[in-house]
């Protein structure tokens, strides 16, 4: 095969970038991947890592807060935000590495440029240096996507941010308004609600966090107003105005008409797809309103070319992406590979943690379902007590027909560890008394879903 020529070329490093790149050399196919910035995308430069690893060092501040509690005395600790941004920027170029490792392991040869189709089984890479061409038998587009920015007055004023410009910013603001209750609102919400920020989320919608379980939203909004974040909701945001040095960002509120003033605004109004039209000048590639349309196999309209992760529909999620880009990988081989959206566990970063997956009880009942619920809550749990994590809830889904677990919802300490249990029942259609017959160690946090399980199964035998 001449030199530039390959199976497959990737343009993007993202999640679902590199994985698919990898897999498929690994597959034994010739594999290039072009990438105009760093390797790892949204998720490993501005996205999951950094916010994790910021959100972990407040989480350390709060337990030495409370290291008294525990017998352990520290003189009044401090955060060292600079020092805080270091690490996470440690831990950014270490994955980042661990990226370059597998694409050269697996036999990936990375171009550095922009990748563009000027036609059919065709990539150019443009960089400083100039330009290449590369024939590529398939092509993957895994472009990812950027911050919405919606058309409201003001939000082009220093001061306002989107999630890239905070996540770099070293100072702690005093009050902060966040524009969308969405995932990055709520999540940035509760890492700046540690550090002492005086919080306001204005959400246009009647509830924040639209995925998340209504009876879990009930639960976890008096905690946070209780620590400092106030969610306005019904609230659309109709001007950003100076006032002063602070902000004041106006919205049409419930009873009319309303202002919260703020030192800092983080416009978090959810993202949209990467636009494609520079990028591919083939014409021919079809959309679903904003995304690339794909098949099962994440095959566009395009012979040849696929479309994985933020580009196309589906939940914005990093493991999504990563699953997309296994199937386009394999196909682009000569696999038959089908993508399924079925058990897709989605986890909030919050304090505390929220995961779910599958069903929530409000979407079984539409879907006509006859469902039953259970419950079981951290404040019952040993492990949790001797954490000193008694505040969270399990509610698990089940179809009352067949008892099957069609969800699992929950919020607490590790929500986004014990929501894998749940993952894997409800991927295998296992049963709720599968669930309750499974030995769970103890002490652990992995008791409560078992203890939900049991609770819905006695509650059932005393119905019956
Ligand atoms: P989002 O779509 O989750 O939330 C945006 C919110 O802004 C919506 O609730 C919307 O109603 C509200 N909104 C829109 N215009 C408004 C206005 N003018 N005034 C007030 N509210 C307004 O989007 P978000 O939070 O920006 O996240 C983007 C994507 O990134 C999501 O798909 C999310 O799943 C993904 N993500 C996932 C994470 C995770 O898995 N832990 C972490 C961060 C992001």
């Amino acid at each position: 095969m001449a030199e530039n020529t390959f199976d497959l070329v990737v343009i993007g490093s993202g999640p679902a970038g590199y994985v698919a790149a990898a897999r498929a050399a690994r597959l034994g196919g010739r594999v290039a991947l072009v990438e105009k910035d760093d390797l790892g995308g949204t998720c490993l430069n501005r996205g999951c890592i950094p916010t994790k690893t910021l959100i972990h060092g407040v989480s350390v501040l709060s337990t030495v807060v409370e290291a008294a509690s525990w017998g352990v005395v520290c003189d009044r600790p401090t955060l060292d935000m600079a020092a805080l941004h270091a690490k996470k920027d440690a831990v950014v170029t270490g994955l980042a590495q661990g990226v370059a490792k597998l694409l050269s392991a697996s036999g990936v040869t990375v171009f550095q440029g922009l990748g563009q189709v000027p036609a059919p089984e065709t990539v150019t890479v443009s960089a400083p240096d100039g330009q290449r061409r590369l024939t590529a038998r398939n092509i993957l587009l895994s472009l990812g996507a950027r911050p919405a920015m919606p058309p409201i007055p003001g939000l082009n004023l220093p001061g306002v941010v989107t999630s890239d410009a905070l996540l770099a910013a070293t100072d702690i603001p005093e009050s902060l308004a966040i524009i969308g209750g969405g995932v990055i609102g709520m999540e940035f919400a509760c890492l700046y609600a540690g550090l002492g920020t005086r919080i306001t989320v204005i959400e246009a919608a009647a509830h924040i966090l639209p995925s998340v379980d209504e009876e879990l939203q009930k639960r976890l909004i008096p905690l946070w107003k209780r620590r400092g974040v106030t969610v306005e909701r019904g609230a659309a945001v109709t001007e950003i105005v100076k006032q002063d040095d602070r902000l004041a960002v106006r919205y049409k509120g419930r009873t009319g008409p309303a202002e919260t003033v703020c030192r800092r605004v983080l416009s978090a109004v959810g993202r949209l797809p990467m636009p494609t039209e520079g990028v591919v000048t083939v014409p021919g590639l079809e959309r679903e309103g904003p995304f690339v349309a794909v098949d099962a196999g994440m095959r566009t309209s395009l012979p040849g070319i696929y479309a994985a992760g933020d580009l196309v529909p589906g939940p914005m999620l990093a493991h999504v992406a990563s699953a997309e880009g296994l199937v386009a990988a394999e196909n682009a081989l000569g696999g038959s590979a089908v993508m399924d959206y079925d058990a897709i566990p989605a986890c909030i970063y919050t304090a505390p943690e929220i995961a779910g997956v599958g069903l929530t009880e409000d979407a079984a009942r539409r879907r006509g379902l006859h469902v039953r619920i259970g419950h079981s809550s951290y404040g019952t749990n040993g492990r949790a007590q001797t954490l000193g994590e008694p505040f969270g809830l399990v509610k698990l889904v089940a179809d009352a027909d067949d008892g099957r677990l069609l969800g699992a919802h929950l919020f607490g300490a590790q929500a986004s560890e014990l929501v894998a249990e749940a993952t894997l029942a409800v991927k295998n259609r296992l049963t709720v008394r599968q669930l309750a017959q499974t030995v769970h160690s103890h002490p652990s946090l992995s008791e409560t879903l078992a203890e939900a399980a049991q609770g819905l199964l006695d509650e059932q035998s005393r119905v019956a």
